[in-house]
C-alpha cells in the first residue's frame, strides 16, 4: 500500500503535564485517542491526517508515524532491522535525511551511535536500491526520523513536524525569558478564555501569551504560520492536497476578534518585540499594546480573563523584590480586576503566597524542567470580605494576606 494510504499509530509530543489539553485538541479533529503518557498522545491515522495534526495542534510538539515496531539487542540488530525497511519508497529522491532519538539500551552509551546505525543502514539500503546515497546531517528542516529505543524495543517514526511545533515562526523577537509556545498556548486553553470577553495579559514580556490567545480566538491554525514541516519531504508529498488542506484551514479561521486582547508591560522595548511578534503573526492591529505598569494595565468592564507570567526569581536579590511584586498582584486583582478570572503562572509557590488571595485551582505544567503552576483566582465583584457575602462556591480572601509564608 503507498505511504500516504498507511494508517498507523501517531504519537504526538507535548511538554510534561499538557496532555489533557493536547487530548482536547486530537479530539476534536475527529481523531481516536489509544495512549496517552504525561509527554505524549497517541492516535492513529495516516499520512494525510499528520498535515491536519501539524497544522492544527497549539500544544503539540512533534507528530510521530509509526513505520515499524522491531526487537533489537544491541546496535547490529538495530542496523539489520532497519536495513530491510524499504527506505527507499518513503525518502524522496536526492534526499536530505536527520535522524534524532530517545534511547535507553544497555549497550548504546552515546545516543548519537544509535543515530549512525540508524543513518548508515537508511543510507546503505537507498544506495543498494537506487545507486545514490542520500546526503545526512543535523539539519531538521528536511526528512527527520525518530529513534525510540528502550531495552530491545524499538520503534522507528517519520517525524512529521520536522521542526518543533512550537517554532511558530512568529516569535523574531524572543525577549527575556519567553514561554514556549506551545506552552503558552496551553495556559490560555487551560483558562477556558471562550475568546468571548476580554484576555488581558500583564506583563507580556514577547507577547507569547497574547498572540497564542488572539490565534485562539481567531480560530486561526498555528501552523498556518510555518512553510516548513518535515512531511513536506517525504516521496509522495502532494503540494496541491496541502494546498487545498491550507486553504481549507484559513477559511475557517475569522478576521476579527469576537473579544479583546491587551497586552502590557512596563519595558518599552518589551512591547515593541511583542508588537512586531504579533506583527510577523499577522495580528498587529488585533493585540492592543500599552506600555505600563502591571497595576495601571487597562481592564475593560465585562469580564473575561487576566493571565499574568510574572518572574519567579532566581537570586536572593530578586526574590526580595519579588515579594512585593507578587503582594502588588493581589492588590491589582482585588483593585481592577473584579468580574474575571485572574491566573498566575509561577515556578515559585512561595512567592505566590505573597499574592494573598485564596485561589481556585491550582494547575500543575512544567516550564523545562521547572515545574510550575497556573493559580486560578476567581475575583468576584464586589468587596466580598465576609465570608457570609460570597456566593456558593466562592472562596474569601485569606486572611493571612500580609503574613510572611
Ligand atoms: C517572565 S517575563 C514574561 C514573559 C512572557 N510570558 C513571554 O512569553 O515573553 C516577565 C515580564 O514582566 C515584566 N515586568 C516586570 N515587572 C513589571 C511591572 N511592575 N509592571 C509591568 N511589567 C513588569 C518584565 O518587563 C518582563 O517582560
Amino acid at each position: 500500500m503507498p505511504l500516504w494510504k498507511i494508517k498507523r499509530p501517531i504519537l504526538i509530543t507535548c511538554p510534561k503535564a499538557i496532555t489533557p489539553c493536547l487530548k482536547d485538541e486530537v479530539a476534536a479533529l475527529g481523531l481516536p485517542l489509544r495512549s496517552e503518557s504525561a509527554a505524549f498522545v497517541e492516535t492513529e491515522g495516516t499520512l494525510t491526517d499528520t498535515i491536519a495534526l501539524n497544522l492544527s495542534l497549539r500544544t503539540g510538539q512533534h507528530v510521530l508515524f509509526l513505520l515499524k515496531e522491531f526487537q533489537a539487542r544491541d546496535g547490529d540488530e538495530l542496523y539489520g532491522a532497519l536495513r530491510r525497511l524499504p527506505w527507499e519508497d518513503y525518502l524522496p529522491r536526492k534526499g536530505y535525511f536527520s535522524v534524532t532519538s530517545s534511547v535507553d539500551n544497555p549497550t548504546i552509551r552515546d545516543s548519537r551511535f544509535a543515530n549512525l546505525r540508524c543513518k548508515d543502514a537508511v543510507a546503505d539500503r537507498i544506495r543498494q536500491k537506487t545507486g545514490a546515497r542520500p546526503d545526512s546531517g543535523p539539519s531538521r528542516a528536511r526528512t527527520v526520523l525518530h529513534l525510540f529505543w528502550k531495552a530491545d524495543l524499538c520503534r522507528i517514526y517519520l517525524d512529521t513536524s520536522g521542526e518543533p511545533l512550537s517554532r511558530r515562526g512568529y516569535r523574531k523577537i524572543p525577549w527575556k525569558a519567553p514561554m514556549q509556545e506551545t506552552l503558552a498556548a496551553a495556559v490560555v486553553l487551560a483558562t477556558g478564555w471562550d475568546g468571548q470577553g476580554a484576555f488581558v495579559n500583564p506583563m507580556c514580556g514577547s507577547g507569547t501569551l497574547a498572540v497564542e490567545a488572539a490565534l485562539f480566538a481567531l480560530e486561526r491554525a498555528p501552523g498556518l504560520l510555518r512553510n516548513n514541516f518535515g512531511f513536506m519531504h517525504l516521496a509522495g508529498f502532494d503540494p496541491a492536497a496541502y494546498q487545498e488542506i491550507r486553504r481549507v484551514a484559513r477559511r475557517a479561521s475569522h478576521r476579527s476578534l469576537p473579544g479583546r486582547v491587551i497586552a502590557s508591560d512596563r519595558d518599552p522595548d518589551a512591547v515593541a518585540a511583542a508588537r512586531k511578534n504579533a506583527a510577523t503573526a499577522g495580528l498587529e492591529e488585533l493585540i492592543e499594546f500599552v506600555v505600563c505598569d502591571f497595576g495601571d494595565t487597562p481592564v475593560p468592564e465585562g469580564g473575561g480573563v487576566v493571565v499574568l507570567n510574572p518572574e519567579y526569581g532566581q537570586r536572593l536579590g530578586d526574590l526580595k523584590r519579588l515579594e512585593a511584586v507578587y503582594a502588588g498582584l493581589g492588590d491589582f486583582f482585588k483593585r481592577s480586576c473584579q468580574g474575571y478570572r485572574g491566573y498566575i503562572f509561577t515556578g515559585n509557590l512561595d512567592l505566590a503566597k505573597r499574592i494573598g488571595l485564596r485561589t481556585r485551582r491550582r494547575i500543575p505544567f512544567f516550564n523545562g524542567s521547572i515545574e510550575c503552576r497556573l493559580l486560578e483566582y476567581e475575583l468576584y465583584p464586589g468587596s466580598r470580605k465576609n465570608p457570609e457575602d460570597l456566593p456558593p462556591g466562592a472562596l474569601p480572601e485569606s486572611p493571612q494576606r500580609h503574613s510572611k509564608p
